[in-house]
This record gives structure tokens, sequence and C-alpha cells, in this order.
């Protein structure tokens, strides 16, 4: 497991920072003026600050240098950074991001002495340590192994600043647990080992319920078992139930695509870059880090989580293309190509969820086409809803966090490329708009009048490059946003 590096909060009176180990790191005004902090320690280090700021160090928004062993000071590390004059959340986030990126292994303090506002400095650090996720479980070297390290800030208004740290903290947590399922392997992340980590979070105070192949054959949830019935390992279905509100308030639900492997089953996937299909259980990974803060901030919400975990493997006992499977709610679908398998989950998945719980508003969240990376690359994900207001709230939330997404059309021209010759729908609708046509899929199985999100999350869930606040892997993208709507729709 990782987990967040936890801040300690130090008085700036009575701390030396001269003889303060390991990293330390000051900070600069936009004019390049030194911070209280920085001028500080400046004459100690022969003036190299002041040197460093008629140089070349701008004090722009979001820059970070880092001066190795300077004399007169304890640190082996001074990093100068800059926050901007007149921050926002963004130039915020931009700086915790640039000082991560510097950052050598070990012990670090920073003193955001001068930065006048305590949730700009809280939004820096909640930056920083999530770009500090390191995710070394299969790691066998020490060194590798290692990443262990404390984390002081120095500052003058202690309270203040620990009070608006104490969120992100919660949030930082639901991140890396979605990070972590998320970047392991599909022989360690099986259904059976997701669920019992599922479990897991009754600790917290969530409810958890696992249903198995037994269960959902008697709900009659075919079209999620049909896609894993080539797999050794049981398909389920998830329910984690946060209950936080004491008023009498229907729960939003999220539901998640949890394919732990996506070979593509009949219809194969080619070999080349197959292994990122241990990402397809993305959806489900936000969802349950979205439970996991929730639990751990004790939000004041009603909120369920439900996953749909299931293999996609080719196999004497796969499902074949052509195949005719029958809904929970009974539509038939005509399977004409098996690697469309996010779909067949998330019908059922969305079906349970609307029956069993009757929701104020369900967000389903999946990698769910190659075509949203067409569309939006790795840069947003693309969100498509039947109400406007849900929709508004939740593109507001995601503005807000950081986490990027762009609004897509649905519409029935998109619905009727999905018409089938034999079954009431086929699970394709050709190559044209293709993200499109899998949300239309998937709106057919939410109920008149219920507002509803689907989120193609294929594009964001895992990068081949670092992100501002991730390394390469596993972003965890949407639990901030999802986390967020909840505070603003339903907290208040
Ligand atoms: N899991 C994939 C989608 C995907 C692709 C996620 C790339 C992340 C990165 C999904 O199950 C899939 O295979 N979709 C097919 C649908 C097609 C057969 C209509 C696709 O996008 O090619
Ligand atoms: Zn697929
Ligand atoms: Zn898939």
């Amino acid at each position: 497991m990782t987990t967040p590096a936890t801040i300690e909060f130090l008085p700036a009176r009575g701390t030396d920072l001269e003889a303060v180990e390991g990293t330390l790191v000051v900070f600069a005004a936009a004019d390049g003026v030194l911070g209280p902090a920085a001028s500080e320690i400046d004459e100690a280090m022969g003036g190299a600050l002041t040197r460093a700021v008629g140089d070349d160090f701008k004090g722009k928004p979001g820059t970070a240098r880092s001066i190795s062993y300077p004399g007169g000071m304890a640190a082996k590390r001074v990093i100068l950074a800059a926050i901007g004059d007149d921050p926002d959340r963004t130039a915020a986030r931009k700086t915790g991001s640039a000082i991560a990126k510097v950052l050598a292994k070990g012990d670090v303090t920073l003193c955001p002495a001068g930065l006048a506002d305590d949730k700009l400095v809280a939004e820096m650090l909640w930056a920083m340590i999530l770009r500090l996720y390191d995710f070394n479980d299969f790691k066998t070297d020490d060194e590798a192994k290692d990443n262990a390290r404390a984390v002081a800030v120095v500052t003058p208004r202690l309270a203040g600043l620990q009070k608006a740290f104490a969120p992100f903290r919660a949030l930082a947590e639901g991140v890396f647990f979605t990070r972590d399922l998320v970047n392991k392997p599909a022989n360690v992340l099986t259904t059976n080992s997701f669920a019992k980590e599922l479990k897991a979070l009754e600790k917290l105070g969530v409810e958890v319920e696992v249903l198995g192949e037994r269960e959902l054959k008697k709900l009659g949830a075919r079209a999620l078992l049909a896609v894993g019935q080539g797999s050794a390992s049981e398909s389920k279905i998830v329910v984690m139930k946060w209950i936080g509100s004491k008023r009498k308030q229907a729960p939003l639900a999220l539901v998640g695509k949890g394919v732990v492997f996506d070979t593509g089953g009949i219809s194969l996937k080619p070999a080349g870059g197959m292994e990122d299909m241990t990402m397809d259980m993305g959806g489900a990974g936000v969802v349950s880090g979205v439970m996991k803060t929730l639990a751990l901030r004790q939000a004041k919400a009603n909120v369920i989580g439900v996953v749909g975990l299931v293999e996609n493997m080719p196999g004497g006992k796969a499902q074949r293309p052509g195949d005719i499977v029958e809904s929970m709610k009974g539509d038939t679908v005509e399977v004409i190509n098996t690697d469309a398998e996010g779909r067949l989950v998330l019908c059922d998945a969305l079906w349970y969820t609307q029956q069993e719980f009757e929701p104020q508003g369900v967000i389903d969240l999946a990698t769910l086409t190659g075509a949203m990376v067409i569309a939006l690359g790795h840069h947003r994900a693309g969100y498509f809803s039947n109400d406007d207001k849900l929709a508004g709230q939740f593109g507001e939330a995601a503005d807000l966090v950081g986490d990027d997404a762009w609004r897509m059309p649905l519409g029935k021209p998109y619905a009727d490329q999905l018409k089938s010759r034999l079954a009431d729908l086929k699970n394709v609708g050709g190559r044209p708009a293709g993200s499109i046509t899998a949300a239309e899929f998937l709106h057919r199985f939410i109920q008149d009048g219920m507002p509803w999100i689907h989120i193609d999350i294929a594009g964001v869930a895992s990068v081949s490059s670092a992100t501002e606040l991730a390394p390469k892997g596993a972003t965890g993208w949407g639990v901030a946003a999802l986390d967020q709507l909840v505070r603003t729709r339903m907290e208040r």
C-alpha cells in the first residue's frame, strides 16, 4: 500500500532554519523579492539566493530551483520556489508540483511564511504530496523501496494551516488507493482480491456487500456474467454504502467498470500494448477511492458505490461474437464484438443500482472506449449527461480541483447506430462516434427522469508520461472531482 506522506506542522518561532537537515524549501515573490524565510537564510548562504533572483530566477509562478550543498546550512539542498503574487488554486498546484519534481529523496521542510492564504498553501502541499506518489510494491531492491520521507511545514500560522490542510489528507488517501488499485497487475488484482480490498473499507465505517455469481444469476445479471464466463476468477458486484447524512437524503450512486483485465475476449486485442489493459478497472478504482475519502473525512452525505468486477478472457467457456444475451433490465443484446465488454458490465450494474437504491442521481465511470482517447487525448476525460443541472455541477467541481473534463453530446442518431437485426440492440455502433454510441448504449439502461452522467476515463486513468499531479501510470483522475461534487451538491 502506498501511503501519502504525513505533514508535521511546526511553529516558525523557535525553528532554526540553518540547522534543518534534508531539503529546505523557501519562497520568493514574483518580482524576485525573497520571502521572510528565504531572507533569513540568505546571509548564512553567502547571499546565494539574492544572486539567484538577480540572475535567472524571475519568481514566475510554479517555478522551483534546487541549490545543492549550500554553504552555511545543515541542509543538503535548498529549493527556492515561487507561487506568484496573486495566486489562484491552479498556480498553487503548479508550484507544489514543481517542488515535488526537483525534490530528491529524504526529508523535506517547507517554509511558506509570507504566502498569504492558508487555503492556497494547503492546495500547494496537496499537489506536492500527490506528485510524490511512488508505487514500489513490486520492487525488491532497498533503494527503490525506500520512499519514506518526513515532511515538515514551518509556519507562523499553525492552527489556520493545519485546518486548511485537514480535508486534503483524506483526499490524498483516496487518490493513492485508486492509483494502487489501477497500477496493480491482473495476476495480483483479481476480481477476488479486489473485492477483499473493498471489504477492508468496513474498518472505516463503509458497509460493503459482495455479490458473487450465484446471487448475480438470481438477479438476472446475464450481460455482466457473460463477460466473465471465460475467466477462472468469479464475476462480482461489490456495493459500498456510505451513509453519512442524518437527513433523509436519497443517495448519489457512483458506478464503476471494473474489468481487471481486458484481453478483448474472443475478439482478441492485438499483443502490442495489451498489458495496459490492467487499468481497465479504472472506473471501479475511482469509485473505490471516492468511497474511502468520504469515509475518512466523515462526509455528511449518503453515497453508494457499485463496482462490476469481471475479467474478459478468451477460452472454451467465453462468450462468442454473435451471442445474444438478456440483460437484467430485460433488453436483449447482440454481442457483435466481445471487446466492447465494459458496456455489458455497466448495463447490469446501472440497472441493479437504480432498482435497488432509488438514487437521486447516477454517475458511472469507465475506461470505456479507445475512441475517447482519439477524441480528447490524455488531457481530459469526456462526460455525457441527460441532466444539465447535474452536468453543470460536475463540470464546476472538476474545474475547481483541476480534473480536466469536456462535455460530449448524446442524441438519437447515435443511439440508432446500435440497432440490431436480431436483438433489441447490439453492443457496437461502428467506428464513427465510438464514444458517443457507447454512451448511448448505457443511456438505454437509465430510467426516465434519472439524472445521470457517464464519464469515459479511457484517456486519463493511466498515462505514459507524468502529469502535473501524478507520475507515470495511474493518475486517480476523478477522485477529487467527485469528492468536490459531493461537497457542493450534497453537503450544504
Ligand atoms: N477497455 C477498452 C477501451 C480502452 C481502450 C480503454 C484504450 C483504455 C485505453 C474497451 O473495452 C474496448 O476494448 N473498447 C473497444 C470498443 C469497440 C470494440 C467498439 C474499443 O474502444 O476499441
Ligand atoms: Zn474491451
Ligand atoms: Zn474494456
